[in-house]
């Protein structure tokens, strides 16, 4: 097989999923493989299914312009994410057993149980399809159910998005350090908690910094997910589940957001040569792994402490290889975007393997 067309079942449209279908198309002659986007499914922006291939440029204007993506539709009706990966499964089930089914799931994080995104992922495995996500929720919620279930049907499921955007932090470790033992870690990786402590630094207003992060798209859909820290949390659920082979839940992260960090404190902090950042770490004790989301107290000699109000980092404390750092400068949608790119181009190679 030269450069395999992939099926593409987009669930959620936001500002990640609109940005990754822009970027294939501005890297298309990067890529080892071809696309055709045959459904999307929204929320609020109804859905479309055409197995022909949509046409995405009137898609997105549809969804930007707030109308419904029904529209585009040839039989039009209400159906959930979960419908619209059953019918593309079961009208492409040929296809599906190629291989080359692939659901990108990217709805908003649900922090009671990850729903409906672990939902979404189940009924894509189970119809055959990949998953690639930049959602949190799955493997901070389901990793090992969902890991089974994509083995024992000989499928990908894979969300480097998930935590610090494009960066490789999970491909990096499955793929080039076989038999290490992650032992713990220790980073900054909340864009949004991180872009607003800088600005406090600067003597801007919390609520101002924050509203700039809504802007930009990088907050959550709910910010207060970010300022309390629970979209640290369900990253910190995701690294322990996947990277150090525990099974927990975001709720089992102690977590201390920001919301009550004062400005002053902040200046204060600063003037005395230290700062103070959202920061996650995760250890073993005994059999166990204490998970952490906490306001810290850096000084100069902290490897966090440089970082840049846009950046991210994450060190990992390993048995053979000491203390491993992945920074990540200027994170952003674009970064978020590739991910999902590096995941595709995975399932990519696979196919060409064969
Ligand atoms: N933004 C970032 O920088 C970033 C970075 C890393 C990871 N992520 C993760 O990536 C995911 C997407 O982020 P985003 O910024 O694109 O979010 P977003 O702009 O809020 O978009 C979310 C999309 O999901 C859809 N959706 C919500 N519930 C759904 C459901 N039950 N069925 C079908 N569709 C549903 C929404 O539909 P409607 O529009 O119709 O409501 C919307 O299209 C999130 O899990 C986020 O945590 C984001």
């Amino acid at each position: 097989m030269n450069r395999p067309e992939l099926l593409l079942v987009l669930i959620g449209f936001g500002h990640v999923a609109r940005r990754f279908v822009k970027l294939l198309d501005e890297i298309a002659d990067r890529l080892d493989f071809t696309w055709k986007i045959v459904a999307v499914a929204t929320k609020h922006h109804g859905s479309v299914v055409d197995l022909e291939g949509i046409d995405m440029a009137r898609a997105i204007a549809k969804f930007e312009g707030s109308q419904s993506l029904d529209r585009l539709d040839a039989a039009p009706r209400e159906r959930s994410g979960i419908d619209v990966i059953r019918q593309v499964a079961d009208a492409l089930a040929d296809e599906a057993a190629e291989g080359r089914l692939i659901c990108v799931e990217t709805t908003v994080l649900d922090i009671d149980r990850g729903e409906p995104a672990v939902s979404h992922v189940r009924a894509a495995l189970e119809g055959q399809a990949h998953v690639i996500t930049a959602n949190k929720g799955p493997a901070a919620f389901a990793y090992h159910e969902l890991e089974a279930l994509a083995e024992s049907v000989d499928r990908i499921f894979f969300f480097e998005g998930a935590v610090m955007d494009g960066v490789p932090v999970f491909n990096l470790v499955r793929e080039t350090m076989p038999a290490v033992t992650i032992e713990g870690f220790r980073g900054i990786i909340n864009t949004t908690c991180h872009y607003v402590l800088s600005e406090l630094e600067r003597g801007r207003e919390f609520s101002q910094a924050l509203a700039e992060m809504q802007m930009r798209g990088i907050a959550e859909a709910d910010p207060t997910l970010d300022i309390d820290g629970w979209d640290a949390a369900a990253k910190t659920a995701a690294l322990v589940n996947v990277l150090m082979g525990s099974a927990i839940t975001p709720h089992h992260v102690a977590r201390t957001g920001i919301k009550d960090v004062d400005g002053l404190d902040v200046r204060d902090a600063l003037g005395r040569g230290k700062r103070v950042r959202l920061v996650a770490s995760a250890s073993r004790v005994g059999s166990k792994v204490r998970a952490l989301v906490e306001p810290e107290m850096l000084d100069k000699t902290d490897p966090l402490f440089s970082l840049e109000s846009l950046d991210n980092a994450l060190y990992l404390d390993t048995d053979l290889l000491g203390q491993v750092g992945i920074v990540q400068r200027s994170s952003g949608l674009t970064q978020t975007a590739y991910s999902l790119v590096t995941d595709l181009a995975r399932i990519s190679q696979r196919l060409r393997e064969f």
